[in-house]
């Protein structure tokens, strides 16, 4: 199972120290029954990479911009970048990045740069709750599918995270009928079962284990709970034991 923390705009050095914690509990874990990643802010991928150098956490990065040369491009951090200073992983199409202006095109271009740079992606597509009032989201899904992973043949370092962007940060989870229907269309879409599928949105200590049951979910990306140490142990032990 994967847990990933999406810390979001949270975070500074000093937050660095509440992990201790998390690498002593990580552990104690059997080796390959989960696998632990941190996205924080890109300030704080190298220190964070330094710290969790000698743990089996890895690291990884919240977006990246879609060229992969360097370019006269401001504010901007490309993928090889990431990679330098320690991420090995990188969320692409997160709901909160569409909104500001990720499109299918660029997300596409995103993915591209980032498996070629090595960096394995973590793919977010999600329905807005207009779009599932319409009875939409399986045409959401599939078309953000299809157009976000164009001409991407080799499909081994992609994650898929469905997030339905009315469940981030609301508390509100899909009810458990209509979550195991779109992993399991997602799952058609992708044509390739090797693919793992996480959940993201509101998960916490008190739904997961309701989310852990939902066929084909791999795992979870987890922003607001993911920020305190105690409640991101307590979704990984509800998980796991
Ligand atoms: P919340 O867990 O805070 O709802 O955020 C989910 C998310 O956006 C993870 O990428």
């Amino acid at each position: 199972m994967y847990f990933i923390a999406n810390w979001k705009m949270f975070g500074d050095l000093t937050t660095l120290n509440s992990l201790d914690k998390v690498i002593k509990f990580s552990k104690n874990i059997k080796k390959n029954k989960i696998k632990l990643i941190y996205c924080p802010p890109s300030t704080l991928i190298r220190p964070l990479s330094k710290r969790l150098k000698k743990t089996k956490i890895e690291v990884g990065a919240q977006n990246c911009h879609y060229s992969y040369d360097t370019g006269a491009y401001t504010g901007q951090v490309n993928t090889r970048m990431l990679k330098s200073v320690g991420a090995k992983y990188v969320i692409i199409g997160h709901s909160e990045n569409r909104q500001l202006g990720d499109n299918d095109k660029l997300i596409n271009l995103k993915i591209r740069s980032a498996t070629r740079a090595g960096l394995k992606v973590i793919f977010c597509i999600g329905e807005t709750l207009e779009q599932k009032k319409n009875k939409k989201t399986n045409y959401v899904l599939a078309n953000q599918i299809k157009n976000g992973l164009k001409s991407i043949k080799n499909k081994s370092n992609i994650i898929v995270a469905y997030e339905p962007v009315w469940s981030i940060g609301s508390g509100l989870i899909p009810k458990s009928d209509e979550l195991i229907k779109s992993i399991a269309y997602i799952k058609s879409k992708l044509g390739n079962k090797f693919i793992k599928i996480l959940y993201g949105g509101s998960v916490n200590s008190n739904n997961v284990d309701k989310l852990k049951i939902i066929t084909g979910i791999d795992g979870f990306l987890i922003g607001g709970a993911s920020q305190n140490s105690n409640k991101f142990i307590d979704i990984i032990k509800k998980t796991i034991n």
